[in-house]
Formats: structure tokens, sequence, C-alpha cells
């Protein structure tokens, strides 16, 4: 098959892009492919909303940009944070325009929310489900359109560079270039070479590689581990944001979000014992930045030797708290917390990854007419830690971005011929899938003891040495057994659990989301660490 746009991921990043070049270019196919049912999306759970400058009364793009530097703690680029925060009016604009609703008050405003780290309310949402309003008005737009082609439970195992026509591809090959993918049709069962003028890569997070995650089961990495492959270049995967507020449930996966827009309405964190510790830790209090609620939060766990922490929101009106918050108030009350009269148990849970595939300002990769943008990407707007509700956002004014470059360059771009088909020889069924199972387990194990919020140069060595094994024999695996999704998605997972260790074990000072007890301070001379 051959598409002149081929669209990896069907969330925010991908479908706003796919919408946007299917406007401007409507004899040119472009195809949208996702692993998942066309919803399963990082996007489709998001709650709180988006971050942007509207009331400017009270707001403005400096303090919008200013909250956004504070938060990364030194490492974000500047000039991409003003791109976004300048930019981001516009294409929530037109995303209103496709279709998506943000609350109001009665005077026509937009409802504002709050979250750690921003100085004012400015998070539009849609009562606490904003991610699934926006999936829902960008679906519906994408059935609108006849050159759009949505091709579901499709995975896709690998980028086709130069390495598949039989030339060796090394990190300094200086003009990687991507022809397409090779991907399994889960509906046929059959693994199909998919020829691509220009390829972006929307595959989002990658919170499955912990235990705890707030991320649904399709956020396991892919388009990092398959760049990282092909050569291509991975930046600063050791940013893991850890999300303080999921509902504490023992077994259930992914966790529940307790939107932050809970604690920006006037949410307490207390300890165990009823305590509001926040105090200790920072003047913002509950609305500190998100590493430093986790990370205070992680310690009054380990003082008082539990799990969880509460989110006390008691004292707050159940009618305004029903109104934003709907389904958290029933999801509680389905797990049987009344949160008018008990308190809500939360521990922090991975959720968000601020590095990824390293791009430029107009969304491209290291390699040739590929692109990433969304959750997948590190454009350099989050630095150390992203700010609450900047996602959404990004990955809207990067869409953009990548649709303008990639729109401008199209029919320069050949197809490549003579690209070989997939070969499986000498490869059979898998025996035990339960190998599979048992080792992502141990994956989450690993990733969750040594390399969660606060680590040591000693816990970093451990999982080193622990995910070479798993690498080894997942690997032995690979080549001798046919590929399924689960097997991809496990030799993913190992490898974007590497990159978060490897960045993690480079940096030699605490920043962010990184915290390593053995270099508590900042190192000014260390910047971005590109591997
Ligand atoms: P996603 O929406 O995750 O889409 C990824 C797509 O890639 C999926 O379609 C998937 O199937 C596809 N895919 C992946 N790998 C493959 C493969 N190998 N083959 C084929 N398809 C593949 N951010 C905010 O700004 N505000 C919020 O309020 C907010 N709340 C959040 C709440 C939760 C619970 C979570 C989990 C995240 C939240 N975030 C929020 C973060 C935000 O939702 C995500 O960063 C953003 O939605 C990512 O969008 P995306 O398009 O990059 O990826
Ligand atoms: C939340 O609603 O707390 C999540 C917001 C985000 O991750 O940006």
């Amino acid at each position: 098959m051959q598409t002149d746009f081929l669209v990896i991921g069907s969330g925010i990043a991908g479908l706003t892009y796919a919408l946007k070049v299917s406007q401007q270019c409507p004899d040119k196919k472009i195809t949208v492919i996702t692993k998942s049912r066309e919803d399963e999306t990082n996007t489709k759970y998001a709650q709180g909303g988006v971050a942007v400058v509207n009331d400017l009364e009270n707001d403005s793009f400096e303090k919008h940009i200013e909250d956004t530097l504070i938060a990364g703690d030194g490492l974000c680029n500047p000039r991409i944070v003003e791109i976004v925060v300048t930019e981001g009016p516009e294409r929530v604009n037109e995303i209103i325009e496709w279709g998506a609703n943000f609350d109001k008050t009665a005077n026509g405003d937009f409802s504002l929310g709050r979250e750690g780290g921003h100085s004012v309310f400015r998070v539009i949402h849609h009562k606490d489900i904003t991610g699934k309003e926006i999936e829902r008005a960008l679906l519906e737009a994408i059935h609108q359109r006849p050159n759009i082609e949505l091709v579901t439970h499709c995975f896709v195992i690998d980028l086709i560079t130069q390495h598949h026509l039989g030339y060796l591809v090394t990190k300094s090959t200086p003009d990687i270039e991507c022809y397409g993918v090779y991907v399994l049709n889960r509906k046929t069962n059959e693994i199909e070479k998919i020829l691509s003028k220009v390829t972006l890569l929307a595959t989002g997070g990658n919170g499955q590689v912990y235990r705890s995650t707030t991320n649904p089961t399709i956020a396991t990495g892919d388009g990092v581990a398959m760049v990282y492959r092909a050569k291509g270049r991975i930046e600063n995967m050791e940013f893991i944001q850890f999300h303080p507020t999921a509902l504490y449930q023992p077994g259930v996966s992914p966790s529940f979000l307790i939107t932050e827009a809970v604690r920006g309405d006037g949410g307490i964190l207390r300890n165990i014992h009823g305590e509001d510790f926040m105090h200790k830790y920072d003047p913002r209090l509950s609305l500190a930045p998100r590493d430093i609620v986790a990370r205070a939060m992680d310690s009054e766990m380990k003082i008082t030797g539990t799990e969880f922490v509460y989110l006390d929101c008691r004292h707050m009106d159940i009618e305004k708290f029903i109104h934003h918050f709907p389904n958290i108030y029933e999801t509680c009350k389905a797990a049987g917390i009344d949160v008018q009269h008990q308190m809500i148990p939360v521990a922090p849970a991975a959720h968000y990854s601020c590095g990824g595939i390293k791009t430029n300002e107009w969304g491209l990769t290291s390699i040739r007419n590929l692109y990433a943008c969304g959750e997948c990407a590190s454009t350099g707007l989050h630095g150390a830690n992203r700010l609450a509700s900047n996602s959404l956002l990004e990955a809207m004014v990067f869409a953009h971005r990548c649709f303008m470059d990639a729109t401008s360059k199209i029919d320069t771009i050949p197809f490549r011929d003579n690209v070989p088909d997939w070969d499986a020889r000498g490869t059979t069924a898998p025996k035990e899938m339960i190998l599979i199972t048992q080792s992502l387990k141990e994956l989450q194990q690993i990733m969750s003891d040594y390399v969660g919020i606060v680590r040591t140069d000693v816990r970093l060595q451990r999982a080193i040495r622990r995910l070479d094994i798993l690498h080894e024999e997942t690997e032995s695996l690979y080549e001798k057994t046919e590929v399924s999704p689960q097997l991809c998605q496990l030799r993913n997972m190992i490898t974007v659990g590497y990159l978060i260790v490897k960045g993690a074990a480079f940096r030699k000072e605490s920043r962010g989301l990184h915290f390593n007890t053995d270099y508590p301070f900042k190192c000014e001379l260390l910047q971005n660490i590109v591997l």
C-alpha cells in the first residue's frame, strides 16, 4: 500500500494533523493508523483541560511563559515555550470550530480551572472529561473527510529506512530517511508494508513501563523505541512525570486520575494522620509543581509507612464539586468513597513522558521525512518538568507546525521503490505467551522499584543489570517467534525503560522530575541528554 501522508496514532496530535492536511490537500491520500480502537488513546483520558491564555484581564502570554519556564527547571527551550504559548489560542479556536465544547460561565466566558504551577486560573475544560470531548469532536470531523482513511487494530512494528534496503545505518549516518512502516494488521494477522512520502509519529506516552500509571494500555512508548532502533535521536527520557493524585486502589490498572484541578478548587493533601503536610515542603502548598508535590507525598508515605496519602475535599461545596467533577464524583462513589464525607486515598502514578523523540521547531525528527508530535516528541517545551495541562496545547500547536512543514515539501518527495517485504523466515508461532506477560511484570517492577520518584546510583545500576537480562531474553525470543503486538510492545518497553535509566544515570544532578539523592543539587553545566 502507498499513501502520501502516513499518521501513526489517533490521539489529539495525529488527528489534528490529519484534519489539517486533508483540508489543505484534498487530492492527497492520508492514512491514520492506530493499534487499538480509534479512540483508545491517552487523549481520551485527559481530565483537567488545556492551559491557554484567554482571560487577558488576569492573564498574559508572559505569565504563561514564566510558569512554564519555572516548572521546566532550567531546561525548557524558551523559543519553543513562546511559540506554544502564543500560537495556542489560535489552535484552540480551531478545535472549537471542529466541534469541541468547553465549559462556559453564566456570562459566556470560559470557565477556568487552576492546576499546580499555574499562577492564575487558565485551564479551559469540559467538566472533568476534557480529553473525551476533544477525542469525540476530532473523530467526528475525521469521519467527514473523504481523503482520510482511519485504520484501526493495525500495529506498527518498525520504520522503514535505508537499513531495510541493505545499507549499514548507524547513529552517525548523516541522512537517514523514512520510507514508511511495516505493520501487523491484527484483522488479517498479516505483516504489511506501507510506503509513504511523509510519516508522522503521534504514538503518545509510555506510562505502561511502570507498575502504577494513569496511562491506558496503549501507552507503551512504541514511537520512541522505533526511532531509537532506526538510529534517530531521543532526548531527556529520564524526566518521567508522576502525577501526585491517582486514586489509590491496589490491583486496579490503569490508576484512575483525580485531576489536579480538584486541588485548584481547594482540595488539600493530608497524610494518614490527617495532617496538612505541604507547608513543610513548598509555599505553594498543594498547588506546587508536580515534581515537588509527588516527592513530598513520597516522603510522607515513607515517614508514615503507608502507600497513600489523602486528598481532602470535605470542605468544598459539594454542588460545585459535582458540577465540575462529575466523573470523579461517580468513580469515587463506585469505589465506596463519599467525597463529601470521606477523604480520597491517593498515590503518585507514572503519568507523562517529558522527553521523547527529538524534534526541531517544525516537528521534524533527526530522520528525513519523519515528523513527531504530541507526547512521543521532545520539542523543548517541557524541559525537566511539564507544566500541567500544557501537553494538549503542545500537541495542537505542533500538529499545526508539522502540517505546515510537511505540506510544503510533499510534492518534492518520491515514494521509495525496491523496499522488500517483511522477512519472517526462521520464526515460529509463540509457544508460551505467558513468558511475555511475566517479562512485562518484571520490567514494571524494576522500573517502579529502582527508577521511580527518588533515584540513587545504586538503584539505577541495579535497574540496568536487570534490564540487560530482560533485553537479552526478549531479543532472543523476538528472533525466533512470529511477531505479535504483545511481543513487540514488550520489546519497545524494554528499550524505553533502558533509555529512561540511561538518561537518569547520565544526569549527575537533581533537576525537575529527576531526583537522585547521590547528586541532590542542580549542575548548571548539564543540559539535554540525547541518546
Ligand atoms: P495519544 O492520545 O496517547 O495517542 C497515541 C496513539 O498512538 C493511539 O491511537 C495509539 O493506539 C497509537 N499508537 C501507539 N503505538 C502504536 C503502534 N505501534 N502502532 C499503531 N498505533 C500506535 N494533558 C493535558 O494537557 N491536560 C490534561 O488535562 C491531561 N490529563 C491527562 C489525564 C490522564 C489520565 C492522562 C493519561 C493524560 C493526561 N494528559 C493531559 C496528557 C495528555 O492526555 C497526553 O499527553 C496527550 O493526550 C497525548 O496525545 P497524543 O496524541 O500524543 O497521544
Ligand atoms: C490533571 O487533570 O490533573 C492532568 C493534567 C495534565 O496531566 O496535564
